[in-house]
């Protein structure tokens, strides 16, 4: 690894072929990791769905997590020997459809560390989605909630979202939310996170097909306009980039300048863009 250019970590994508609606063939795979890698995301770790009450029967869940770990050994197979500049991990993305998904194969967990990417069924949050979460911490693991911002219900009303932190989770934003990929009341959900500073990582989520876009240009340009240079690097490098280590984040300054002051001010300073 080129130890002047900065690592891109995208840990939600779903990039084993064949087995959830993301990549459907090696040739899905290939053409993934190749914008990937022409994007700077260099490290990846691949998360197809899991269904969390999958679990409670070990026999199911194992020969699953074998299907998968075949499929991903052929897709690991291909990036090894076609794209030797990215390194390629597997987890998962586990659905809570049960509020107590036994997480102890390490296997459901981000590159086998003590972190796991978690989502509720329908986009939907349950009642006493907290309590999920405290129950994922207490048994000595650290939820990541993947794309907080999707979830109807919300309205602005973020006091839920910050429930979920003080219960030990972490939020993970996706990159096309911030430009509008899932409609207005994701994307102004995803900026008033980042004005918190209670997103803690920015990843693709990206389905490995063709006709669908990866939207972490037109990411970098609308954060590098707002004057979020900051962000954007704690948020697409460091943090998922101690995510990778199997460390928590950093916490993240909230973004708040408004939107071409920073710049203008940094141009009249002389001073670089941020
Ligand atoms: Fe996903």
């Amino acid at each position: 690894m080129d130890p002047g250019v900065p690592v891109v970590v995208d840990f939600h994508n779903h990039l084993v072929p064949g087995v959830d609606d993301g990549a459907r063939d090696l040739e899905d795979v290939r053409g993934a990791v190749g914008r990937m890698a022409d994007l700077g995301i260099r490290r990846i770790i691949t998360t197809p769905h899991l269904m969390g009450s999958l679990t409670h029967t070990p026999e199911r869940l194992v020969e699953r997590l074998d299907e998968v770990s075949q499929a991903f050994d052929t897709a690991a197979d291909l990036v090894g020997a076609e794209y030797p500049e990215v390194e390629f991990r597997r987890g998962h993305e586990v659905m809570l459809d049960v509020p107590d998904v036994d997480f102890s194969d390490p296997r459901t967990r981000l590159g086998g560390s003590r972190l796991v990417l978690v989502e509720w069924p329908g986009l939907r949050i349950p009642p006493r989605s907290g309590e999920a979460l405290v129950a994922i911490r207490t048994g000595g693991y650290v939820p990541i909630v993947a794309h907080p911002e999707r979830y109807g219900g919300l309205n602005g009303n973020l006091n839920l979202l910050a429930g979920w932190r003080d219960a030990g989770a972490y939020l993970q934003v996706n990159y096309g939310s911030l430009v509008g990929r899932y409609g207005d009341k994701a994307r102004e959900t995803a900026v008033a996170l980042l004005e918190r500073g209670w997103a803690d990582y920015l990843c693709s989520d990206f389905h490995a097909r063709e006709d669908q876009k990866i939207h972490l240009r037109a990411v970098r340009e609308k954060l590098e306009e707002w004057g979020h240079g900051e962000t954007l690097v704690q948020l697409t490098v460091i943090n998922p980039g101690r995510a990778w280590e199997g460390e928590e984040p950093l916490p993240v300054n909230p973004a708040t300048a408004t939107p071409g002051v920073w710049r203008r001010m940094k141009a009249i300073l002389g001073m670089e863009r941020g």
